[in-house]
């Protein structure tokens, strides 16, 4: 299992604040089943201010870390991205390699909650012409989508990723934010679950536990395929759709159980 949205790496953004918080947050993934951890540290946003997105730096902290896996017998493979705070600036930075996941074909891009990013649209469509598909990062969070889900409709059709976050599926944020990603869920209007993990509290490595809510729920075909997406994207090759209704859930055999009775 990939999980490819978190801030696992110690003290270079709101993530862990030492080596070993990392490590314990990485001892739960590790017992969820994560075998590949993307790191992608906050770039550009507004509380990063004076933290070192030097990828030199953040090299040497990967292998530090990487290190003390094997020491403690984690088998873990940690890999270097980032969030990207979005700003008009998207296509110019894009040639940074810490900016893109998947040889450079995917950019993880996140809004604030509360304000509408003007130009978007525009800025994605200058990114794809240079080959580089947006991730937009947990739609479910942002007040736009909110009021109006549908747009991710319009989003898939131009080819953006969507990722929501597991932690919305378990309740982590508050009431609104898991019945809108409940919808996104019910609607197909998402490629992607990523833990967006934080921290060893509240904000942990939580993908096992969604993707069994989501299996128990919707079935095993909707989480392989969440699986395999994950898998795409770090190779950056074309991520598949999903289809919730077409899904073995057991609502849909009960359903079809009872619609053959009735022929
Ligand atoms: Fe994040």
């Amino acid at each position: 299992m990939i999980d490819f949205h978190n801030h696992v790496l110690p003290n270079v953004d709101d993530g862990p604040k030492t080596i070993n918080e990392s490590l314990d947050m990485l001892k739960t993934a590790y017992s969820q089943g994560i075998s590949e951890v993307v790191n992608t540290i906050h770039f550009q946003h507004p509380k990063m201010h004076d933290k070192n997105v030097d990828i030199d730096f953040l090299k040497d902290k990967v292998n530090l870390l990487n290190q003390k896996l094997r020491d403690e017998k984690i088998n873990i493979k940690i890999h270097l991205a980032a969030e990207v705070f979005y700003l008009p600036n998207l296509s110019e930075i894009s040639s940074n390699p810490l900016l893109t996941i998947g040889n450079g074909k995917y950019m993880l891009v996140e809004f604030t909650n509360n304000i509408y990013p003007n130009d978007y649209e525009k800025i994605f469509f200058d990114l794809q012409m240079k080959d580089i598909s947006p991730i937009i990062a947990h739609p479910e969070r942002y007040r736009f989508i909110q009021n109006n889900v549908d747009i991710l409709e319009d989003w898939i059709k131009k080819g953006f990723i969507i990722q929501i976050d597991a932690g919305s599926l378990l309740g982590y944020f508050d009431k609104k934010t898991k019945k809108i990603v409940e919808l996104i869920v019910e609607k197909s209007y998402f490629h992607l679950v990523g833990s967006d993990a934080h921290n060893n509290k509240k904000r942990n490595f939580c993908l096992g536990p969604a993707y069994n809510l989501l299996k128990k729920k919707y079935g095993v075909k909707i989480i392989d395929t969440l699986k395999k997406n994950a898998k795409l994207l770090l190779i950056g090759e074309k991520l598949e759709e999903l289809n919730i209704k077409q899904s073995d859930s057991m609502f849909s055999k009960i359903k079809s159980k009872f619609l053959n009775r009735l022929k």
